[in-house]
C-alpha cells in the first residue's frame, strides 16, 4: 500500500469515532464528488477531501455544541482549523512532503468558505455530498428549522453548476423534499 492508501486508511478508521454516524459515508461521499468535479484532482485535494471533517471524530465537538445559528460562520471556521491541525499530525507522522502539507493545510481550512479553484471544488463537494445524503441525519438530530437553515447555508456557498445538481436531485421523504425547497427556493 502505498503513502497516500495508508493515509486514507488512517483517516477512515479514526471518522467512525465522530458522534455523527453518517460522517464515514459523508468522507467517501465528498471524494466521490471532488473526483466527478475534477477528475484530475491532485492527491492534497483528494487526502482533504478524505479528511476536511476529522476534527468531530477527535473534539467530538458537534453543531450541538453551537448555541446560536447566528454564530454558524465562526463555528464552522474554528472546526476547519482544528480539522487542518489533526490532518497535519497524521500527515507529518507519515513524513508528507511539506509542501503537500501546507497545501492540505490550506484546503481543509478553508472547506467550509473556499478560496482557491481547488478549495472551491471541496466546499461545492461538501455541499453537494450534503443535500445528497445528509439531510435525514441532520433534520432528526437538529430539527426540520435547523435543516431548513443548514440547507440555505449549504446552496448558498454552491457553484452554479453544483446549484443546478441540487435542483435536480429527487428526494422520495416528502418531508426532506420540503426541507430543500424551504431552504432553496
Ligand atoms: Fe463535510
Amino acid at each position: 500500500m502505498n503513502k497516500f492508501e495508508l493515509i486514507k486508511k488512517e483517516i477512515w478508521s479514526i471518522i467512525p469515532k465522530s458522534p455523527i454516524e453518517s460522517d464515514l459515508m459523508h468522507s467517501k461521499l465528498v471524494l466521490k464528488r471532488v473526483l466527478k468535479l475534477h477528475p484530475s484532482a491532485s492527491e492534497e485535494l483528494q487526502i482533504a477531501a478524505v479528511g476536511h471533517d476529522i476534527d468531530r471524530a477527535i473534539s467530538k465537538i458537534t453543531e450541538k455544541n453551537l448555541d446560536y445559528y447566528s454564530k454558524i460562520k465562526e463555528f464552522k471556521k474554528e472546526h476547519a482549523i482544528r480539522s487542518a491541525k489533526y490532518i497535519c499530525e497524521i500527515l507529518k507522522k507519515y513524513e508528507y512532503p511539506k509542501e503537500k502539507i501546507n497545501k492540505i493545510k490550506y484546503l481543509v481550512e478553508n472547506h467550509e468558505c473556499g478560496g482557491n479553484h481547488e478549495a472551491n471544488i471541496l466546499m461545492s463537494a461538501d455541499s453537494l455530498a450534503y443535500f445528497e445524503y445528509n439531510i435525514p441525519l441532520y433534520s432528526k438530530n437538529y430539527g426540520e428549522q435547523a435543516a431548513i437553515e443548514k440547507c440555505k447555508f449549504m446552496y448558498e456557498r454552491l457553484s452554479e453548476d453544483a446549484k443546478k445538481l441540487v435542483k435536480k436531485i429527487e428526494y422520495e421523504d416528502k418531508t426532506i423534499a420540503n426541507i430543500v425547497k424551504m431552504a432553496i427556493e
